[in-house]
């Protein structure tokens, strides 16, 4: 499986150009503030979250290398940063980056067949994009909210106590760009003990 953070080539398009917005570089400046003199480097990943947000979600040479100036570090040192956590991308995604967690409770709790019904919907195999770009859909490991096992997060929202039917519905929506309901499906407070059984 390739994960669209876990590619060995770097994009670098000739066409392609990052300069922090106008918006954005305010944000750089109160994002480094917050570390100590001489540690403004512990700002990098904070900075290329910001730089992927601002170029649709994923990070090209060019974005990583404005990242890497604008904290003082060698480009293979942020480099090393982007590769290694699975929330940055270095390919570009679909509308609606489907992260599906399978690690063991999820697993437990049936994320493999989460896997199935999302490759089912979006005709996605794991690590690709959808022709119509709406979808990409990749396995994560731990995203933390394994109480309410099996889970999936999608952009920047989780969706938990999901079954294939919920999930689908869900990704059924999403295709049509309809709102869909966001956290439990099944109405759990935050981690509660579940009282449908
Ligand atoms: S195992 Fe899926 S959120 Fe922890």
């Amino acid at each position: 499986m390739k994960h669209p953070g876990m590619i060995n080539k770097i994009i670098d398009n000739v066409n392609d150009v990052f300069e922090w917005s106008e918006e954005n570089f305010s944000k750089v400046k109160n994002i480094i503030e917050k570390y100590p003199n001489g540690r403004q480097q512990s700002a990098v990943i904070p900075l290329l979250d910001l730089a992927q947000r601002q170029n649709k979600g994923w990070l090209h040479k060019k974005a990583i290398e404005k990242v890497a100036e604008t904290v003082s570090m060698s480009f293979i040192r942020v480099l090393e940063v982007a590769t290694f956590y699975s929330m940055f991308n270095l390919e570009p995604i679909g509308k609606n980056y489907i992260q599906i967690c399978r690690t063991t409770p999820c697993w437990l709790r049936g994320s493999n067949k989460l896997s199935e019904v999302a490759k089912d919907i979006t005709g996605c195999k794991l690590g690709e994009t959808s022709n119509d770009k709406k979808f990409t859909v990749v396995e994560v490991e731990c995203l933390g909210a394994c109480c309410n096992a099996p889970m999936v997060q999608i952009n920047d929202d989780y969706y938990e106590d999901l079954d294939e039917n919920s999930f689908r519905d869900i990704l059924k929506n999403l295709a049509k760009d309809n709102k869909v309901k966001k956290g439990s499906q099944i109405g759990r407070q935050s981690s509660d003990p579940r009282r449908d059984k």
